[in-house]
């Protein structure tokens, strides 16, 4: 893959840079233009779910791009209705259609769902999709510690990835020290807080001092954390913007001071425990 966006290894082998845009919740038509503006910016990462309602428009603003598909990664996700053997692998199926595509990068199951309890048997169809080459890397979202060890245990496939509601207010410290051990690379959905972060004044006084926004200070907070962020923006301006969070550093202190707004009360989400699909 060519990006000037650094690139991170994943537990599989394969490279996930370590930025991504989000498509929630664009439509059909505005997801195809913000992915064109998002591709003309440098993103290269790509974040959609069948969930959303616009992986085709995604697809088109992918394949009508002048970009080789080796240099863009594709994410989408396995909604909860979805969930299952066959039907993981009908609904994989659909969703490469609609994104007009050969493979995709990542597929993630959305959520866990304990009380429907069919992610295990969702996981194995995924790892027969991996291993028919129409899915390069495999991983989850929203899971919680006991979800990730019962697909270890009865799997033996350790997912590449989690993505997880994460931001500076909401760092899930432990779930990501969690991740490092097992090897699993953690995405973060949510990555400015879905916005409300941008006025707080802690982060004010950061950006402030390195003469950066306080976007680019939420987002360098996360890949400091060692997380790819996915920030959504429909604004090309903005989307331009927050790529340039990797020429600054923030200070221990900065980190200290970003620290004081961690609260596990900070979820803008559903709890990954009860959470239950609409
Ligand atoms: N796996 C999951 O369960 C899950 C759940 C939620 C989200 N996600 C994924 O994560 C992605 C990102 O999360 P999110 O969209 O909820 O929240 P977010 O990226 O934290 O915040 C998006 C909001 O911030 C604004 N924004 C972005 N950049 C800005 C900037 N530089 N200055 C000012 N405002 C800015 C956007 O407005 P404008 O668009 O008007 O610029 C939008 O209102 C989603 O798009 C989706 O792909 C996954």
């Amino acid at each position: 893959m060519t990006t000037s966006i650094p690139l991170l290894k994943l537990n599989d082998g394969h490279k996930i840079p370590a930025m991504g845009f989000g498509t929630y919740p664009l439509d059909n038509p505005q997801a195809e233009k913000a992915v064109r503006e998002a591709l003309t910016a440098g993103y290269r990462l790509f974040d959609t779910a069948s969930r959303y309602g616009n992986e085709s428009g995604v697809g088109t603003g992918l394949v009508s791009f002048d970009v080789g598909r080796e240099d863009i990664f594709v994410t989408t996700k396995l909604r909860g209705a979805d969930q299952g053997y066959d039907s993981t692998l009908r609904a994989f199926d659909e969703s490469l259609a609609r994104l007009k595509m050969s493979y995709v990068d990542l597929y993630l199951i959305h959520w866990p769902l304990p009380a429907k309890d069919q992610y295990v048997e969702s996981w194995k169809a995924m790892i027969r999709l991996q291993k028919e080459g129409r899915i390069r890397s495999i991983g989850v979202s929203n899971f919680l510690p006991e979800h990730l060890q019962r697909l270890i245990d009865e799997t033996g496939v350790t997912p590449a990835v989690n993505q997880i509601e994460m931001h500076a207010d909401f760092a899930q410290s432990e779930l990501v020290g969690l991740h490092k051990k097992l090897g699993i690379l953690t995405e973060a959905w949510s990555p400015l807080g879905r916005g409300k972060l941008l006025e707080n004044p802690v982060v004010k006084r950061i950006a402030d001092r390195h003469g950066k926004s306080t976007a680019q200070v939420l987002l360098r907070w996360v890949i400091d954390c060692g997380a790819v962020p996915i920030p959504k923006s429909a604004h090309p301006e903005r989307m331009r913007a927050n790529l340039h969070s990797f020429d600054f550093q923030l200070t221990p202190d900065d980190m200290g001071d970003l620290a004081t707004l961690d609260s596990p009360h900070n979820r803008t989400g559903g709890d990954p425990a009860t959470y239950v699909e609409e």
